[in-house]
């Protein structure tokens, strides 16, 4: 039994969780059960975006208990099971995101419009945390691009900054200052704009768990973990590179680009193993965290150690 209090599932979240331990029929069953319908099109990314990430076929799923067990979210302490004795403070619902700056439609949009609104589809990721450990998740969500075309943006915006809510009430470690908050995270507009780039509303066939982000966020597959940023209320069109929470707080160590790279050591640690959480092991980290020939050539030029 789940320890906190979820609201009320919206019903096409529920289909695909009893297969979850098992990725074949997870993957059959969303076809079975049309989640599959609203992928994008073809090309090579939108094709492998509807399978788990690449060369995970011996990877498992970790564990529900895991995934929501052992966090990063820093508005509800530092510690990894702060976030789940915590987080049941949030509260998801009424929930809006305003989407601002360089757009012909700038708005609101609520998180009911967003459930009904976009085609959900489950997509096995992995998340692979700055800190050397690995999950691997099934999310449920849809596309970035799908959001951001909702308010047109201009062809002034270059990249996007997301923010998370900033509500002391809710999250009682904004009252210290382990980040200056909200929570700020930003992307080029051309890595937004990627098939890959996931709004994430829900996971293991649940909505998603206060402690992981709820009610909605972003997963960037082939960047490390702090670029997915949890409990998102803000979307700002920009035209100058924004500076994230992170960057801000220690830009040796927390680059904007944030690519899995496991030749660019974190100052105080290699990065070319991870932990995977859900059996202890170490694995080699890959290139993009995997994805690398679905976005290296987002790169293409660029000395990814300078710009880390
Ligand atoms: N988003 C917010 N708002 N606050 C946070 O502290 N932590 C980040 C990211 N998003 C964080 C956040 C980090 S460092 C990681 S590794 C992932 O969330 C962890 O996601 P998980 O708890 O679902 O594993």
């Amino acid at each position: 039994m789940p320890r906190y209090r979820f609201p009320e599932p919206p019903a096409r979240l529920i289909t695909p969780r009893a297969l979850v331990m098992d990725r074949r029929s997870v993957m059959a069953g969303l076809g079975a059960a049309g989640l599959m319908a609203g992928l994008p099109g073809s090309g090579r990314a939108d094709t492998l975006a509807a399978e788990p990430w690449p060369g995970s076929a011996t990877d498992e799923i970790t564990s529900h208990e895991v995934a929501t067990g052992y966090n990063n979210f820093f508005e509800f302490g530092t510690a990894k099971d702060d976030p789940a004795r915590h987080a049941h403070t949030l509260r998801t619902d009424p929930w809006r995101i305003t989407v601002s700056g360089h757009a012909n439609a700038p708005g609101e949009i609520g998180i009911e419009d967003i459930l009904s609104g976009f085609d959900l589809e489950e997509r096995i990721y992995r998340l692979r945390c700055v800190e050397a450990w690995s999950k691997v998740i099934p999310w449920i969500g849809f596309p970035l691009r799908d959001l951001l075309a909702r308010f047109d943006p201009t062809s002034d915006a270059k990249y996007v900054e997301f923010e998370t809510l900033y509500d002391p009430a809710q999250m009682p470690n904004q009252t210290g200052d382990d980040i200056d908050w909200p929570y700020r995270e930003g992307l080029r507009m051309d890595e937004a704009m990627h098939p890959l780039t996931l709004l994430a509303v829900g996971m293991y066939g649940e909505v998603m768990p206060n402690q992981n982000g709820a009610p909605i966020r972003l997963v960037v597959p082939w960047k490390y973990g702090f670029k997915s940023i949890k409990s998102i209320v803000g979307i700002r069109l920009v035209s100058e590179r924004p500076v994230s929470s992170w960057e801000a707080r220690a830009p040796r160590e927390y680059g904007f680009y944030a690519n899995v790279n496991p030749q660019v050591r974190h100052p105080r640690w290699h990065q070319a193993t991870e932990r995977r959480l859900h059996d202890g092991g170490r694995i080699a980290t890959q290139m993009f965290n995997g994805y690398e020939e679905q976005v290296a050539h987002l790169y293409d030029g660029m000395d990814l150690t300078e710009n880390f």
